[in-house]
Parts: C-alpha cells; structure tokens; sequence
C-alpha cells in the first residue's frame, strides 16, 4: 500500500521490487570478485541450480472465498515471538560488499523484528554486532573450531552478548572447489574480512606469539587451522550443550537418518540447507529434502529451511512442505550491497509483503494453516 500511495504522489520505490532483478542490480556496483564470491557456488554450480528447479517444481493450487483478509504470520521459535517466520540467514564477510556489514544487516534486521543469524566469519566483533542489534533478535552461527577454549570463549561472549539460540554449522569443515574464486585467488578471510570475531576473542589470541596487530599472517594462517579441516563427529554434540545452555539448530541436514540422529542427540532444531549450492557441486535441491527431513522429525524438534528462497511464494511453498521458518540469504546481502541497511531493509520488508500477499491470495490466514496439500507437484 505505502507504495502505490506514494506513486499516487509521483514517487516510485527506491530500489527494484522485483527481488529476481537484484542479483544484477549488485553485480552492476560490486566488484567482480565479491560479486562472484556471493553470488557463487560449488563446481559447475548444478546445486544452485537444483535449489531453485526445487521451488520450480512445486506449485501453489490457491483457493477461493477463504476470508483470509486478515493475516497473522506471527511464529513462535524456542518460546519467543516472531512477526513472520523469516529470519537473516548467517553470511560471512560482509565487509566486502558495504563498510558497515553486519551492524547496518543487525539495524535493518531489528528495525523490522526479523532475527538476525550472526556469523563465526563476520567482519565485525560478536560485541559490536550487539550493540547495533540493541533489542533485537539476534541467534550466532558457530563454524566449530578444533580449539575447545577457543570454542568456550566465542561461545561465552556470544552469550554475554544477548545471542539467544546457536546455530551450527556443519556442511562447511573446510571449502569447497569454488571456479570463480580459485580463478581469482580470492578468499576474503585471507584478507582479513572475516576474521573480527577470531582476532578480537582472548583465547585465540592467548594461542598466539605476537598480537594479529604485528603479525597478521601467521593469525590468519592460525585461523584457517582452526575453522578447516576438523570433523568433531556426532559424538561430540554434548561438548556443544555443556557450553551453551540455550537451543541449538544443527545447520546444513540434507538426510532423513542425519536429522533423526540430530533429535536423538537431543538438539532443539535443524536448518535444512546446502548452503546456498556452495559446498556439494551435485547435491540434490534443498527444498527436496525437506518434507522427508519434516516428516523424521515430527514435533520433536523445530525444523528451519534456507537455500534459494527468493520470493514470497518460495516462502509459502517451504512453510507448506513443513518448514517452521524460513532464512533469507544471498537476496539480503544485494540489498546490503546497493543501499547499506536502507538496503536490506527494503529487500526484506519486500518479501514479507510479498509472503503475506501471497499467503492469503492462496486462501489462508496463518503459516501453520500450511501444509503439503495446499501444493501440488509438477
Ligand atoms: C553463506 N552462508 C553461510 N552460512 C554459514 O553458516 N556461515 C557463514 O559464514 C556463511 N557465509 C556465507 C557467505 C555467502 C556469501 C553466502 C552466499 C552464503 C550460507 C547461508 O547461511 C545460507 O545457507 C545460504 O545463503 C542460503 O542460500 P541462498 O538462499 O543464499 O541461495
């Protein structure tokens, strides 16, 4: 409505609305290394493809004279509210698309109520994505590293810091063959845009001989051992429960038997994901994976789903094949690139509109009356 209103008045939207056009709309005022380091993916990038002919493949059959002219897409995860069920997906490096990253993504991600995921590899400090989140919801994602203090540390200040849930994730042990950033030998951590959160924690540093300050390579080469090359196995969850006592989401589950063994080890919920295509060249869809991976889990434990969701309808066709939320990725981060937190903001208050237009011209009021029959497949 705030739209057509102020087109009334000859003003027209600051930025596209039509969210398939972003992707070039922040390629035209990236560089080309962090623009094909976003927009990327594994190999011959047939996961990122494979994502998107997922939502393809399902299609919404909306029904008529339902009354749902009075929306409510208020979830509630872990006990809280939330005013939709769309959350910012964590995303590294942010710094290489605008100087304020992750405090303009906290502002935007607060000023609408939506959660924020706070990377392990941000470009800015645990405490100082705080501060600009100020009230918000704010969960932090943990790339778990091989150092057990280190892991307490990060994990202690996340928590200091008002980080209410954890997500972990476990698809990205180490990088994938990625063509457009090998080509470019371009790694951003490498310069230093995604190690804040290392460099600034005191038990990284007490690891090292002299302070990042003096020594930036030998840091950074400590870092990559760190967060590379280390899997903890399904055995070593409970290290993760003694040192976090709020839920904790297990990220990257693309199998039935890996969620049910994610339950059974007592975790509070899942992201069904691929990683946006980045780490298996070849994967299958992650929308394909979710209704088995939702029927495993039953109500044991909150399942949440991310992985080319690009429009409102994509939202509806996930809640529907039983995700509880959804999480917003690359579509946020054009919006972080062409506008700052103004950006980001436009970008997500945009599919929240168009996730509840959507909602209800399909014929229903709530996400939880949502389910696989209100789809059909072909
Ligand atoms: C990511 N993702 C990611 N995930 C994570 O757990 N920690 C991280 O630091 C990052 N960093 C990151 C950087 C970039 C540039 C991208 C595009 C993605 C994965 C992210 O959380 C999410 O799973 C995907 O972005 C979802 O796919 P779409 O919707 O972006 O295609």
């Amino acid at each position: 409505n705030e739209i057509y209103l102020q087109g009334l008045a000859g003003q027209t939207p600051p930025m596209t609305t039509d969210l398939a056009a972003l992707e070039e709309a922040a390629a035209a005022v990236l560089t080309p290394e962090a623009f094909g380091y976003i927009a990327g993916g594994a190999g011959t990038g047939a996961t990122m493809r494979a994502n998107r002919d997922a939502f393809e493949r399902w299609k919404i059959v909306p029904r008529m004279l339902t009354d749902a002219t009075d929306r409510d897409l208020t979830t509630t995860l872990f006990g809280a509210e939330i005013p939709a069920p769309v959350l910012l997906a964590p995303i590294g490096v942010q710094s290489i698309v605008h100087p304020e990253a992750e405090l303009a993504t906290a502002r935007a991600a607060t000023g609408l109520g939506v959660p924020m995921v706070l990377s392990s590899a941000a470009s800015h400090t645990i405490e100082q994505v705080a501060a600009a989140s100020g009230a918000g919801t704010r969960w932090f994602q943990l790339y778990w590293p091989s150092d057990p203090d280190v892991c307490a540390s990060i994990l202690a200040r996340a928590r200091k810091a008002g980080f209410t849930a954890l997500v972990v994730t476990l698809d990205t042990w180490t990088l994938a063959w990625r063509p457009r950033d090998l080509d470019r030998a371009y790694l951003p951590f490498i310069r230093n845009e995604g190690t804040a959160i290392a460099m600034s924690d005191p038990a990284f540093r007490a690891r090292l001989q002299k302070p990042p300050e003096e020594d930036e390579a030998t840091a950074i080469l400590h870092w990559i051992d760190l967060f590379t090359g280390t899997d903890h196995g399904w055995g070593q969850l409970p290290l993760l429960r003694e040192l976090w006592d709020g839920p904790i989401l297990l990220k990257g589950i693309q199998h039935a038997d890996d969620a049910r063994r994610a339950v059974d080890a007592g975790m509070d919920g899942i992201v069904v994901s691929n990683h946006g295509g980045r780490q298996v060249d070849g994967a299958l869809g992650a929308l394909e994976a979710l209704p088995g991976i939702a029927q495993a889990v039953g109500d044991q434990a909150e399942v949440l789903f991310d992985s080319g969701v690009r429009t409102g309808a994509d939202m509806v066709k996930a809640l529907a094949l039983g995700a509880k939320a959804v999480l917003l990725g690359r579509p946020y981060v054009y919006g972080l690139a062409l506008g700052g937190e103004a950006g980001v903001r436009h970008v997500v208050r945009s599919l929240l509109a168009e996730l509840e237009l959507t909602l209800g011209l399909a014929g229903h009021r709530t996400p939880a009356e949502l389910s696989p029959s209100v789809l059909r497949r072909g």
